[in-house]
């Protein structure tokens, strides 16, 4: 079939099988480019098929020459349909690592189920004994809890005050004001018991009653900060308090693995349009602002570049800096003064009419359709193809 982007509500609902394939290609491309390193040998990800954890997976498997298993949760394609961005990510990158002689391997379902964790487990056993890493990077909007069968739903919404701040939509461009309304207590605990660290800890727990970490594992989790413009919907918002949490969950559970010399951190991350954060109001704004400005001073970075320097300059490094709050902080060129700056004094005047002028829209748009296989030079979409990859 030909495929053609389909876009609703900031939502991708297909994607492209060759484009998907490219872009993971390039990814690997950049990271064989760099210097290799003395990095982790064997990797478990959970969250492994796009974003942050697709990046750290290819950082991995391609720059320390670890073998890894992901987890991830992704619709397969069928004739008449294609899969998600995901499903062709994990294809090809376990294709191209498996040619190098790594095993790379994973399993499609529910992360959050207590079966999905088991059969990890196992599979992880038979194929590498041990991991010495594990990189959570789950994003998520529901939560089924494996005990009580309750469904657990976040919200993007502030705490104590309705928020009201310029927001786009990336498809015209046009640039209005949004207000969302506070969330209620339930709804702020419904967002920290799915994405807050309550599942990280459970999948240590189970790997480690199964006997797959070694004693000095490393886990990682990954959060986010942001600037003052998104403060009151995120930082101080439901999502923010679910972060916390899982900032607390990396110190308990570094208490808990330093006992063998394992350790266990958050890492701040950079914002990046992903299928996580195209959702998040104002975050589309905030980025085509941003983009524009830490090109213009050459410090923009995409997830690969971010993990790439992460895993290097941090987390394997001889004693990776932390802050205060014993978080990795590869947030710090987003946040650096002279960039917030520019962000503080662009926003109160970016409009419908100038949003080209002031920021980059169109890089914006560009990456979200790339996270979906669309908008490449290199590919042809008139073309008709299968929608199974032909590795
Ligand atoms: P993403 O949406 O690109 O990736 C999410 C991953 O989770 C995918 O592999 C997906 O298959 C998997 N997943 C979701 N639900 C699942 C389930 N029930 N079972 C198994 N797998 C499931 O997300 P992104 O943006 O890479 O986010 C990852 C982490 O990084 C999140 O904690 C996010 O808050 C954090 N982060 C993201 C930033 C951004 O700007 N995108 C910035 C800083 C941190």
């Amino acid at each position: 079939m030909v495929i053609k982007p389909m876009i609703r509500s900031n939502m991708c609902m297909n994607a492209h099988p060759e484009g998907c394939e490219k872009e993971v290609l390039d990814q690997i491309s950049y990271v064989s480019s760099q210097p290799s390193f003395q990095g982790p040998k064997n990797v478990l990800v959970i969250g492994a098929s796009t974003g942050y954890g697709l990046a750290s997976r290819i950082v991995a498997a391609f720059g320390a020459g670890a073998n890894t298993f992901g987890v991830s949760f992704e619709r397969e394609p069928s004739a008449k349909r294609t899969g998600t961005m995901g499903y062709y990510s994990n294809e090809t990158l376990e294709h191209e690592a498996k040619a190098k002689g790594l095993i790379a391997e994973s399993i499609n379902g529910d992360a959050f189920s207590h079966e999905v964790k088991a059969e990890t487990a196992e599979k992880v056993k038979s194929l590498m004994g041990k991991v010495d890493l594990v990189v959570y990077s789950l994003a998520s909007p529901v939560r089924k809890d494996p005990d009580s069968d309750t469904t657990f739903r976040s919200v993007l919404k502030p705490i104590g005050q309705t928020y009201t701040a310029k927001s786009i939509n990336p498809q015209t461009g046009e640039i209005s004001e949004t207000s969302i309304e506070p969330a209620n207590e339930d709804e702020i605990e419904q967002t920290v018991r799915v994405m807050g660290g309550d599942d990280w800890k459970l999948w240590i727990e189970a790997l480690k009653n199964a006997d797959v970490l070694t004693d000095d594992v490393t886990t990682i989790a990954y959060s986010y900060i942001g600037p003052d413009v998104t403060k009151a919907v995120y930082r101080d918002g439901t999502i923010g308090q679910a972060k916390a949490h899982l900032e607390n969950t990396a110190l308990e559970l570094n208490d808990r693995l330093k006992t063998g010399g394992g350790r266990a951190y958050v890492s701040v991350n950079k914002a990046l349009v992903t299928r996580a954060s195209a959702v998040i109001p104002v975050v589309p704004l905030y980025l085509a602002l941003l983009f524009k400005i830490m090109k213009e001073k050459n410090l923009h970075e995409g997830c690969i570049e971010q993990m790439y320097r992460m895993f290097t300059s941090r987390l394997y490094s001889n004693s990776p800096e932390t802050d205060e709050k014993g978080r990795i902080r590869m947030d710090d060129w987003e946040l650096k003064q002279e960039v917030q700056d520019e962000v503080n004094a662009l926003w109160p005047r970016v409009n419908s009419d100038n949003i080209n002028e002031l920021g980059d829209l169109e890089a914006y748009n560009r990456d979200f359709l790339k996270l979906h296989g669309f908008g490449r030079d290199d590919v042809d979409y008139e073309a008709d193809i299968d929608t199974q990859l032909r590795l």
